[in-house]
């Protein structure tokens, strides 16, 4: 049930402008891939390293290198497709899958109405991605779909999460780590964190 809130200053200050209402599309895409790169670099803290022996121009050392366990980058339809890129900056070797999810409106339950995952997601680290963790239905229903094909190593990234997404998520997946920047107040009665930031997919695409 680990929790880690990434509040780096850096992240904190561009988490400032991502908020404002005044920050256009542009901007706003550009700020919140760099804070998940910012986020990701703390969320690979725990990957696997093997010694290497190499030559620097002076001497034989052994340093170490990534050990070449396979990434993938699982993004929640639509919105969780901003954090792909920041993720691939730092680690461009590991596969991105989608999964897709709208609400029944009348159960109010995520339906699944997309899925491509790599092959070999059973054998991968996975980093699933969703900005705004907020009544985390979607989310739960995904880390569902993620193990249902043998995903077992998973963390979870949000940007910003409400206390109830991260309650939801922790009872329903115990196992999987959250990665997020910041842990804001409350939902408000139409399922928006608040303080929040809006819409994402909306802040990111220019829609409403
Ligand atoms: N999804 C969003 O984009 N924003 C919220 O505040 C909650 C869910």
């Amino acid at each position: 049930m680990k929790l880690t809130v990434v509040d780096h200053p850096l992240v904190q200050h561009k988490l400032a402008i991502i908020r404002d209402k005044n920050t256009g599309n542009k901007e706003f895409r550009e700020l919140m891939e760099e804070v998940t790169m910012l986020m990701a670099y703390e969320a690979m803290r725990d990957l696997e390293l093997d010694p290497v022996t190499i030559e620097t121009p002076l001497t034989t050392m052994t340093a170490h290198m990534l050990s070449g366990k396979k990434l993938a980058v699982v993004a929640i339809l639509r919105a969780g497709l901003i954090m792909v890129d920041g993720i691939l900056k730092l680690v461009p070797a590991a596969k991105v899958g989608h999964i897709g999810l709208y609400r029944d409106p009348n159960t109010l339950q995520p339906v699944e109405y997309y899925c491509k995952l790599p092959s070999d997601i059973a054998e991968r680290r996975v980093f699933l991605t969703d900005p705004m963790l907020a009544t985390a239905g979607s989310a739960v229903h995904a880390l569902s779909i993620l193990k249902s094909k043998g995903a077992h190593h998973i963390k979870l990234m949000s940007i910003i999460a409400a206390p109830e997404g991260i309650k939801r998520v922790q009872e329903a997946h115990p196992d999987v780590e959250i990665v997020v920047a910041a842990v804001d107040s409350h939902l408000n009665d139409h399922g928006y964190i608040v303080p929040g930031l809006g819409d994402a997919g909306d802040r990111i695409y220019g829609t409403r």
